[in-house]
């Protein structure tokens, strides 16, 4: 079982980080192959539209040259996408809507490899626009034809500065039940 953890912060030590790899912890225990990637370490350009992916349908991009095809074949190879971004300005960052707009499009015109992986996303926040941003990412899930496990609560963190999100309990229980409910999802379908 392969897991892919995509951080959408552009600090890799941040909030995101803890939440992200609360999960992949429990994951890895059951023998979870798990690759922790950080997008802000990526030379990665937004899509161009230039359409030549839906032209080529090779199952990847033709109109940047960038890492773009790294991220690509990464996910490709993943059986779970774990996604975290914090919220800025009430929404995802702009390094996971470039991952989301690249790996997405590429997808949905050549083979769908993201159909049927399972999709698991976290937004820490200080205060308003966790759900929306975890909403976002989940709406990237969906349209591809993935799986998504749910948990006690919605996958949201409260904190500000890094190290904040140790304070606030609830975020981990429900991180521990995602991770639970991933397990469950991962035996049932024989990932
Ligand atoms: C540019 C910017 C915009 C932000 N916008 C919001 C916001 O709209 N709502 C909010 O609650 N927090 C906002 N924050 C706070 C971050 O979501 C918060 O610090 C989060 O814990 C950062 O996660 P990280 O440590 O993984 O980077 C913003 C932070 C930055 C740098």
């Amino acid at each position: 079982m392969k897991v892919l953890s995509v951080n959408g912060s552009p600090r890799p030590e941040g909030n995101t980080a803890v939440m992200l790899r609360r999960i992949c912890g429990q994951l890895a225990e059951t023998g979870a192959e798990i690759q922790e990637i950080c997008l802000e370490k990526f030379d990665l350009q937004p899509c161009t539209a230039c359409m030549q992916c839906a032209q080529e349908k090779d199952g990847h991009c033709h109109g940047r040259h960038d890492e773009g095809n790294a991220l690509i074949d990464l996910s490709r190879d993943a059986d779970i996408l774990l996604l975290g971004s914090p919220v800025y300005f009430g929404s995802l960052t702009a390094q996971m809507k470039i991952y989301l707009d690249r790996v997405g499009f590429v997808s949905r015109v050549s083979d769908q490899f993201l159909n049927r992986k399972i999709g698991a996303a976290v937004a820490p926040a200080r205060r308003a626009g966790k759900l929306l941003t975890f909403a976002e990412m989940n709406m990237w899930f969906l349209i591809n034809g993935m799986v998504v496990p749910g948990s006690s609560y919605w996958n949201v963190g409260i904190a500000l500065a890094e190290g904040d999100l140790a304070g606030d309990a609830e975020a981990f229980e429900t991180l521990d039940e995602l991770a639970r409910n991933i397990l469950w999802l991962a035996e049932k379908i024989r990932v």
